[in-house]
């Protein structure tokens, strides 16, 4: 009884804040498809070579290529499936020179004009996704290339091998055909994928889905190059244009608009500080100003979202067509003493980052049913660093880590009323979460204290979950930028989280400042 008392005191003494929030666990709502855990791999910097291939003969260890440490630690967090080759590079890509045994090396004319070695490709790349069970989402090269050469992929990937594209892959090594379940039609092709209009874009993504099928397994989803950000011309534009067949009054039953022709519309947002390209934006060693106006730029995924989604349903009122975030996360400058080619430190803010935009992924479940992360290792908001034989997890992996249990469960209705968090003059509300319960009934709670400074204590009000146990994992480290090197790969990492309690169907959670956490609740 006595500690209890000190322990209510200590509590009352340290927390600035008391916010409130209520989870109904009686309503679950749309289910939170496993492939908004998406993540995106492109031929830029290490992302591939030494990121995940290395070849056979190298002394890192590796099965066929490909390095066994980040196949091991990608298995962990379950990634669902794994967009690739880009990025602006799948525009200047094309597939023949990366199948056969006679590898030609190419330009990567996207990113500096560095040599393509061509040894990772097609082959290597399903080996990668088979090896860490996730699926492919290709992307066809229609800035460059042509629909008779995407076509050729398509057939080469899928066709049984008594084709000629079936053939030629069986003579280099694989005779079944693969699944593809997901093919990109060009990408950002509002800019370095051919700088079209929107209307130009549309008819070219009429005339290019209609020959990128697969032959045998599932129907690939179609993919259409999306909006940049705020950009809603392009996604009103897009949808009106090359959703739906061409209505035509002399043969209406032929052209009758049943199935859209597209599955999907990409939506493309990175997380920059200040809000715009440019400026000084490192990757560590940055203030709390830099902080929050991360945090603004994230959470600006909200509404993007909800325009985007908006504009959707105009068109699209059942929401066949899926809005499929392909490229997230943050983009700081370029480490003095990094490699380059998108290298960037992960801190905790990256943590933060992921957590904040997973939970309004959840949000937004009916309509967000994929999203890739940009970019799986070495590049961008990674969820692993290599340095040679050396490899590390970032806070990024960590929450998705955390996350996982959501994957595949069906939202629940959270609702906070958080104090805001204000450093300067910009306000963002202090915390932010996501609910949901599993095929098991284990309900589990995600919450991001995005405050810098202050502890917050949450009296979450639970219906629908008989009190009982709860347990639970935080991220949280010293600083702002607290993250992991090669000397200290577990600066930031998750722990054992013991600061949640019932009292009756009342749930009193104790995050640390700049934190996140999941809860289960049994
Ligand atoms: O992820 C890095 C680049 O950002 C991609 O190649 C491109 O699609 C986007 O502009």
């Amino acid at each position: 009884m006595k500690t209890l008392f000190i322990t209510t005191l200590a509590l009352a003494a340290t927390f600035a804040q008391a916010d409130t929030g209520k989870l109904d666990a009686t309503t679950p709502g749309a289910v939170i498809r496993k492939e908004v855990y998406g993540q995106f791999v492109e031929h830029l910097g290490r992302g591939v070579y030494e990121g995940i291939w290395v070849g056979a003969d190298s002394p890192i260890p590796n099965t066929r290529g490909i390095r066994n440490d980040v196949v091991a630690a990608l298995r962990k967090i379950k990634v669902p499936v794994v967009r690739w080759p880009g990025g602006c590079f799948a525009d200047d890509y094309h597939w023949r020179h990366g199948v056969g045994p006679q590898r030609q090396p190419s330009i990567n004319s996207s990113w500096s004009n560095a040599i393509e070695p061509n040894t990772f490709g097609t082959h290597e790349f399903m080996d990668f996704v088979e090896q860490i069970g996730a699926a492919p989402y290709v992307g066809v090269n229609m800035g460059s290339g042509s629909v008779e050469e995407g076509q050729a992929w398509m057939q080469y990937m899928t066709a049984p091998a008594n084709t000629a594209q079936g053939a030629e892959r069986a003579r280099n090594g694989r005779t079944e055909p693969w699944a593809l379940p997901y093919v990109g039609v060009g990408n950002e092709s509002w800019g370095c994928g051919g700088h079209m209009y929107p209307e130009e874009y549309a008819n070219r993504y009429r005339q290019f889905q209609g020959y990128l099928k697969t032959y045998s397994g599932p129907k690939a989803l179609k993919i259409a190059t999306g909006p940049d950000t705020d950009d809603y011309a392009w996604t009103d534009t897009v949808m009106k244009l090359a959703t739906r067949f061409r209505p035509n009054a002399t043969s209406p039953i032929l052209y009758a608009p049943t199935k859209p022709l597209m599955d999907g519309l990409s939506l493309h947002f990175y997380t920059l500080p200040s809000n715009r390209w440019g400026g000084v934006h490192p990757a560590r060693g940055f203030g709390e100003a830099a902080w929050i106006s991360t945090m603004k730029r994230a959470l600006m995924m909200d509404e993007l979202v909800t325009k985007h989604s908006a504009i959707m349903d105009t068109y699209d009122p059942k929401k066949e067509v899926a809005l499929v975030v392909d490229e997230w996360g943050t983009w700081y400058d370029k480490e003095p003493d990094g490699p380059g080619g998108l290298w960037q430190q992960n801190t905790l803010r990256d943590a933060l980052v992921a957590a904040v935009t997973l939970n309004i992924f959840h949000d937004h479940a009916e309509r967000v049913r994929m999203a890739n992360i940009a970019q799986m290792v070495n590049v961008l908001q990674a969820m692993i660093l290599t340095d040679g034989p050396r490899m590390l997890v970032t806070p990024t992996y960590h929450v998705f880590d955390l996350y996982q249990v959501h994957q595949g469960a069906r939202r629940l209705p959270l609702k906070l009323y958080a104090a805001p968090y204000r450093f300067g003059d910009i306000e963002v509300p202090g915390l932010s979460g996501t609910a949901s319960v599993d095929a098991a009934g284990r309900v589990h709670v995600s919450l991001a204290n995005v405050d810098a400074n202050q502890p917050r204590r949450l009296t979450l009000a639970v219906q629908g979950v008989k009190p009982g146990a709860v347990r639970g994992q935080v991220i949280t480290a010293p600083a702002m930028d607290s993250h992991n090197s090669f000397d200290a790969p577990a600066t930031v990492a998750p722990r054992e989280f013991s600061g949640a309690r019932w009292t009756g169907s009342t749930l009193t959670v104790a995050l640390p400042a700049k934190s996140v956490v999941t809860l289960e609740l049994r």
